[in-house]
């Protein structure tokens, strides 16, 4: 049964306002209108995309953290657009549909779940797991990914399947962000234990089977949102957000900043050795653009928060910044790490086919002065920029008043180059309350756009997505 009606709530919460608002309908449009440009008529496949979209008005929230997973797909075929949005049907979505209401507190602020709520299957349990982080393809099966918790199988139609067991007989526990091998086509995921001291290291085949489970011995229970992968290494970088169950039960926040214990970097060789340790000065890192090696050293290329705002502010308020990182394996230390460019940005992406392997695009939002919105919550952005990481040339689409999220590259069939194809991104006009979906040339980013398609009804401000070629 599709849900069709309208969300029945609002709030004040600036990550629930605006484009940040969920949306209730669950629809399907053929033949999407094209406002501009054309669509190429050799691009088959689905571009999809999930984000947080509470069904119910949450008791508490806290971006990014809480939510029901939605994935929207817009499919191409024949110089044709389709769209298509669904609910991931989660555990915890279930019981709320089950009770009409919100049942759940916000991973930040849990609640107590009544107890005449809890069925036979032991749902509801304490937390729900929306897994609205990211949608992803690998070893024939589509899954939506929330972290540290099991990934929801679903079809290609947008049907949830149930959780994922990678194969086993069981769901496993896994991150949003995962990595491909581009040698063996094995996808590498983590996922962190909340009250221990461990982050597993898994390798799932090119099946889609689980292969091998590594679990790493970390300093204390810590978040580690994303990683990297090169040829012969994971590569983790683990900040000082550390997980502390007992002063949670003192009402303090589960997650805090302990700037004291630095940065510690893992090397973990891909063939079971033990992982080998760099210790660096406080940052942190959610997100990951690439990895690889270039020789003796490993490169690392990704978006450096000085002080990720889990704590008492320190005094460097850098904002985030695309960084790309030397760290030499031989001597075990950081041999460079500087700042590729000096505006704000976070969620960046590159083309997936370089994952691991040497790559010099970096595709990344980021916020300018032509956006009027007044106070724009995090995560808001109205520009594209590709930054070539070793000339620190830049090319930039600015989108004006309109919101955009995170750019997702589409390699052209059969092309050529780690440039030559396109970038896809959602633009939210809030003079019309319009989306479209922006087709922009990778090579040539500040171009007009090859296509913009207008979408069928308002599109969040998701999180992550992939493209999905047929
Ligand atoms: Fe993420």
């Amino acid at each position: 049964m599709l849900r069709t009606a309208p969300l029945d709530w609002t709030s004040d919460d600036p990550h629930l306002s605006g484009n940040f608002m969920p949306i209730g309908p669950e629809i399907d449009a053929n033949d999407l209108p094209v406002i501009a440009g054309r669509i190429p008529p050799e691009l088959r496949g689905s571009y999809m995309r999930n984000g947080p979209n509470p069904e119910f008005k949450p008791i508490s929230y806290a971006y990014p953290m809480d939510g029901d997973g939605m994935i929207h797909a817009v499919r191409f075929e024949n110089g044709r657009a389709r769209y298509r949005n669904r609910f991931v049907l989660t555990r915890g979505l279930m019981v709320e549909r089950r009770a009409g209401r919100a049942v759940y507190g916000g991973l930040m602020r849990p609640v107590p779940v009544d107890p005449a709520l809890v069925g036979p299957d032991g749902d509801p349990g304490p937390l729900k797991t929306g897994a609205f982080i990211n949608v992803l393809r690998h070893g024939g099966h589509l899954l939506a990914l929330h972290e540290a918790s099991p990934a929801y199988a679903m079809t290609m139609d947008l049907e949830t399947i149930g959780e994922w067991t990678a194969g086993t007989a069981a769901p496993i526990a896994i991150g949003a962000h995962n990595r491909r091998h581009p040698a063996s086509g094995s996808m590498f995921g983590i996922s962190y234990r909340v009250s221990e001291a461990v982050v597993d290291l898994h390798e799932i085949g090119a099946d889609g089977v689980l292969r091998r489970s590594q679990a790493i011995a970390l300093a204390a229970p810590s978040m580690i949102h994303d990683f990297v992968l090169s040829e012969r290494h994971a590569v983790l970088l683990v900040g000082p957000a550390i997980f502390d169950v007992a002063a949670a039960e003192q009402g303090k926040p589960l997650l805090q900043w302990r700037a004291e214990m630095g940065m510690r970097i893992a090397l973990v060789p891909l063939d079971g050795g033990p992982p080998r340790w760099i210790e660096a000065d406080p940052f942190f890192v959610f997100h990951f653009a690439n990895g690889f090696e270039r020789g003796r050293d490993i490169v690392v290329d990704y978006v450096r928060h000085q002080d990720p705002g889990m704590g008492p502010r320190s005094a460097d308020r850098t904002p985030p910044r695309a960084h790309r990182m030397v760290i030499d394996t031989i001597g075990l230390r950081i041999a460079a790490d500087h700042p590729l460019a000096d505006f704000p940005t976070e969620f960046p992406r590159i083309n997936d086919e370089f994952e691991a392997r040497p790559s010099r695009f970096i595709h990344l939002p980021t916020l300018t002065g032509t956006l009027t919105m007044p106070d724009p919550p995090s995560a808001s952005f109205n520009a594209l920029v590709t930054l070539d990481a070793e000339t620190g040339a830049m090319r930039r689409h600015d989108l004006g008043n309109r919101l955009a999220g995170e750019p997702v590259f589409i390699p052209r069939p059969g092309g050529r180059g780690e440039q030559d194809g396109w970038l896809v991104v959602y633009a939210f006009d809030p003079a019309t309350q319009t989306s479209d979906l922006l087709l922009l040339d990778a090579a040539r980013i500040d171009a007009a756009p090859v296509a913009v398609i207008r979408l069928p009804q308002r599109v969040p401000q998701g999180l992550h997505g992939h493209w999905m070629p047929d």
